[in-house]
């Protein structure tokens, strides 16, 4: 059996429907059952359950956005550093392997090829890449797993948000047997609040970069695989091989929804968080050449962008539940 923590959550509720669709034993227990943000409560829960597996889908994301990590401090620790701490000495007692829900926000930036050097550029929007972004792409490479997280408290600036799980990461290190998954800007076909897609399309204005992104399905997909196949525990970049900027993004939005609405860009970082964001943002690019090592395959960011905004189900207006988020950036 295996036992999710955070089922309720945007990333949990993703496992449960992926889990079902398998086929495989698992149960939920939701924090007010069983308070599993306490060692000794979760390690009880181990023992008398016997999980063969552990996923763990909780976590502080802050609503509407990474901002409310700022003025919500202790929650955004005790939920992203202190709990992974806590379940990794839980389970490694207990002797359950387990698998930890990371972020690739923990990076800025991509890594620039040049004369056959790379280098990092923690700035993507700087006007002389723009002609890498969009037409020499090969010159471009994202952060390895091997790659020490340069978005972190250890290398500031960062958000409070982005600094609480490269923490996170580093508190679970060398204790038990886990994977650490990392998640980056979740999309998918279904609109709604915490949807990337849906939310690029609200907003009053669009900000530009280059990330990568994970497909919500593919990504929970991907980590069950992982476990299948028995595939080496340690860290992961879960993310749809490739990057897309923002512009790419929307104008696939304009190409397949055909929406009608003009979208305005942010004219540049200054006035983007001078007027919308309180916090730094991570954008940021990924390597999967790990992941594509195991044999588990994650299709590539066009063919996911492409396949879910071509089975795009809109949600009405007055059925825009903001409850998990709002339309400001995130
Ligand atoms: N969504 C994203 O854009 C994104 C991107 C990268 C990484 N991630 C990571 O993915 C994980 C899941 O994110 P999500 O978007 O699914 O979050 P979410 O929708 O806010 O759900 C959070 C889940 O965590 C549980 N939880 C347990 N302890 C908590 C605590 N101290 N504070 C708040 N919630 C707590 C909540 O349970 P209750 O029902 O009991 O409150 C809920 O099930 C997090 O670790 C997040 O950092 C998310």
């Amino acid at each position: 059996m295996i036992l999710l923590l955070g089922a309720s959550g945007y990333i949990g509720e993703a496992f449960t429907a992926e889990l079902r669709k398998r086929n495989w034993d698992h149960r939920s227990i939701p924090r007010s059952e069983a308070d599993y943000t306490r060692f000794t409560s979760l390690l009880e829960l181990l023992r008398s359950l016997r999980p063969s597996f552990l996923i763990n889908a909780a976590g502080f994301t802050g609503k509407p956005n990474v901002d409310a990590c700022e003025s919500q401090k202790a929650e955004t620790l005790f939920g992203n550093a202190l709990l992974p701490q806590s379940i990794a000495q839980a389970c490694e007692v207990a002797g359950v392997p387990w698998g930890h829900i990371s972020s690739g926000c923990i990076y800025n930036g991509g890594k620039i090829l040049h004369d056959g050097q790379e280098r990092i550029e923690t700035d993507l929007t700087r006007p002389e890449l723009q002609g890498l972004l969009t037409g020499r792409r090969e010159q471009v490479r994202g952060f390895a797993e091997t790659d020490t997280p340069n978005f972190s408290f250890r290398h500031p600036p960062c958000s409070f948000y982005s600094g609480s799980k490269a923490l996170g990461e580093e508190a679970m290190t060398g204790i038990g047997r886990s994977y650490v998954w990392r998640l980056r800007i979740p999309f998918d076909a279904h609109d709604g609040a915490r949807n990337y897609l849906s939310k690029i399309q609200r907003y009053a204005k669009v900000y530009d970069n280059a990330n990568s992104l994970s497909h919500r399905g593919d990504f929970v997909k991907a980590c069950l695989d992982l476990w299948e196949r028995r595939a080496p525990f340690g860290t992961y970049n879960l993310t749809n091989p490739g990057f897309v900027t923002t512009r790419q993004v929307i104008q696939r939005v304009q190409d397949i929804l055909k929406p009608r609405r003009e979208f305005e860009f942010w004219t540049d970082d200054e006035e983007f968080y001078r007027l919308a964001a309180k916090t730094p943002r991570s954008n940021c690019i990924l390597e999967t050449g790990k992941l594509r090592e195991t044999g588990v395959v994650m299709r590539t960011v066009d063919e996911a962008l492409e396949d879910s905004l071509r089975h795009w189900r809109p949600e009405a207006p007055q059925n825009f539940s903001p409850a998990h988020g709002s339309l400001s950036p995130a």
